[in-house]
């Protein structure tokens, strides 16, 4: 994945925008011409927005564009260009919400903060046995403090990215793989065979 090649917290940010609703294989190659259209933050800031949105055809999910142009604005006016290394300043950022904050901070920066999203809601509920209903919004909270807990200090990012990569390739939501599953000795369902039980999801 092209993105793991960069620390630069502008090309992270773009590349967790764009996986936010889109597969990782679809994403590599809009991600690699962004990149090279738009290869710094000032770039990105100074855009037209017609020439943005051309780039983002086929993505879909326009407003992600949108907030992600606001946003590098915003870092370029009032940051000097430089992406915030805090979640509350990255936070305020147009389009940053909790996971994106997370998945900066981490990746491009290094610092242990939680990244959670659905993806990895269901790995955390299957490996810790959390059995909070992940349908419900305050649950997302639970599964930061888990990772608050357990995240490695030492690589943040590997941490993080394992979970999601562990997500989007073995710990699917149906099948999951786990005889392929590098942790699933570490894993409280697979020892109970529950993983397809995980996790609990009451609203469709
Ligand atoms: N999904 C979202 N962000 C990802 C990343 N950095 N690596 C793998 N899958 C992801």
């Amino acid at each position: 994945m092209p993105w793991r090649r960069t620390a630069d917290p502008y090309q992270i940010w773009i590349s967790e925008i764009m996986l936010q609703q889109t597969r990782v294989d679809t994403v590599i190659p809009y991600y690699k011409r962004f990149v090279e259209k738009f290869p710094t933050l000032n770039d990105l800031a100074e855009a037209d927005e017609q020439i943005l949105l051309k780039q983002w055809e086929g993505l879909g999910y326009y407003s992600r564009a949108r907030n992600l142009q606001a946003g590098v604005k915003e870092v370029a006016e009032n940051y000097g260009g430089i992406v915030p290394n805090n979640r509350k300043e990255i936070s305020s950022l147009k389009g940053v919400g909790p996971y994106t904050a997370g998945a900066v901070l981490s990746i491009a920066y290094g610092i242990p903060e939680h990244a959670v999203d659905g993806n990895v809601m269901r790995v955390l509920s299957r490996i810790l046995m959390i059995e909070e209903d992940i349908a419900k919004p305050k649950t997302r909270k639970v599964f930061e403090e888990a990772v608050t807990e357990i995240i490695s200090h030492e690589d943040p990012s590997s941490f993080n990215q394992g979970l999601m990569e562990l997500g989007a390739l073995i710990c699917t939501p149906t099948s999951p793989k786990c005889l392929l599953c590098p942790v699933r000795e570490h894993c409280a369902a697979f020892h109970e065979g529950k993983q397809h039980e995980l996790p609990i999801k009451t609203k469709a």
